[in-house]
């Protein structure tokens, strides 16, 4: 039964129910789909926190969903952000606009690597039965890091660009807005967009925005999509802290998972890749904004204000003493400014947008990654609070891609798989 048949307020083992039920009404065969209509193919991020959700009621399910990911592993390491693995006209941009000559088809740009730390985390259910999964996920895991590590770094510099707003999974962040006006959108081929067929365009990219990406695109497959080159040279290279920490911290647990399995040169590679990782975290800091901030690395500037992915750096293992009482600051201010937390993006800065995506809008995925590294080092009060509102949110407004941090009404997708998973995983009473 759909949420919306039943009466509010939803009763937890109600929500708890549909959450499974949106895993598996959106099950694929052996991989998941974000949303029905929106979403028709198999996402990068979207996949590994569903592998989580998963995980708490079907663990060998779980492990599928990472192995159907890395069928769309490239040669030189990337996991794709999306693989098609067909031809679906109400999707645009799809299989034919990237030209990716991958089988299965993908598109060209990866997505936040969160693998390793759900990989670790199924493993650590059930080491016993996971251990040989483990085995043959480990050297992808590693060449997709590796690839990160060598292909999304400038010259030595250790914070990781995107170079898609695509790639860094907050699409239309005002992140990203002073390096994509750099972006010159003339010429780009003409398309018709699918997803304000799907959603009303108030809550979705710009179409400003969207002849940029596609221009971004166009480029990348110009190059034959090489990386390397479109980092160092192409449009838009913008050194992410969304990227750059949660690659960070899936490092930490990539160098745990080599550790448990003996593979001890691996463990030794992943560390003179932590070996920068203050650095990387020192790139990012902006004393101004009081926290970690995007910075375009054509220009060098910091972006001009602050996303949630600030707080990241917790959960990346970064604790600068120095900066902590500014970044708690920065925190509270924050969670104070809106109803629900967390705000995408600032809600007392003007690009703030409490509709628009990832201009204001909470994400349950990130509430919960930022909570956990929080409760990881002692910052209980936050980390519960951010739990109780992701509660909140979605006992109010069911399962929706993500929620107006003011009034707490979903927008985007409805029946979303990832925020059924971090209700399943994190947010429900019945992870307590
Ligand atoms: C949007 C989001 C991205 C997500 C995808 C599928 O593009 O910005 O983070 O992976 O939708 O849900």
């Amino acid at each position: 039964m759909a949420l919306q048949e039943l009466e509010k307020p939803y009763s937890d083992a109600d929500l708890d129910q549909r959450a499974i039920a949106i895993l598996r009404e959106n099950e694929w065969g052996d991989y998941t789909l974000p949303t029905r209509g929106l979403y028709p193919y198999q996402w990068n991020w979207d996949s590994m926190f569903v592998a989580l959700g998963f995980s708490e009621f079907d663990l060998n399910r779980a492990w599928t969903e990472v192995e159907t990911l890395f069928e769309g592993q490239w040669n030189n390491g990337m996991a794709a952000h999306i693989v098609f693995r067909k031809d679906d006209p109400n999707y645009f941009p799809g299989p034919m606009v990237w030209g990716s000559g991958q089988n299965p088809p993908t598109s060209g740009c990866s997505q936040p690597p969160v693998a390793a730390t759900v990989v670790r985390d199924l493993y650590e259910k059930d080491p016993e039965n996971g251990r040989d999964r483990l085995k043959a996920l480990f050297p992808k895991l590693m060449a997709w890091h590796r690839w990160f590590h060598t292909k999304r770094v400038i010259s030595g510099g250790a914070a990781i660009a995107v170079t898609h707003p695509w790639e860094s999974g907050r699409d239309n962040s005002p992140d990203w807005d002073a390096a994509l006006e750099n972006v010159d959108p003339s010429g780009v081929t003409p398309y018709t967009r699918r997803d304000t067929g799907h959603v009303d365009a108030s809550m979705r990219p710009t179409n400003e925005e969207y002849d940029r990406y596609l221009k971004l695109v166009e480029y990348g497959r110009d190059t034959g999509w090489d990386h390397a080159q479109i980092t160092r040279e192409g449009p838009f290279a913008v050194a992410d802290p969304g990227v750059t920490f949660i690659l960070m911290r899936a490092d930490r647990d990539l160098k745990a998972l080599a550790k448990a399995i003996g593979a001890e040169d691996s463990a030794h590679e992943i560390d003179t890749w932590l070996y920068h990782a203050e650095e990387s975290a020192d790139f990012l800091w902006s004393e101004a904004l009081g926290a970690y901030a995007a910075r375009d690395l054509r220009t060098g500037a910091h972006a001009v204000g602050v996303s949630s992915v600030a707080f990241l750096s917790y959960y990346a293992g970064i604790a600068v003493p120095r900066r902590d009482a500014k970044l708690q600051a920065t925190l509270r201010r924050i969670l104070d400014s809106s109803t629900y937390s967390i705000p995408s993006f600032d809600p007392e800065h003007p690009r703030f947008d409490s509709k628009r995506y990832w201009r204001g809008p909470v994400w349950a995925i990130i509430n919960y990654i930022v909570a956990r590294g929080l409760a990881e080092y002692g910052f209980e009060r936050e980390a519960t609070r951010i739990r109780m509102d992701t509660r909140s949110v979605i006992r109010e407004s069911g399962f929706y891609e993500y929620f107006d941090p003011i009034v707490g009404t979903g927008a985007g997708g409805n029946q979303f798989a990832w925020t059924a998973a971090i209700w399943l995983a994190w947010a429900s009473p019945m992870t307590d």
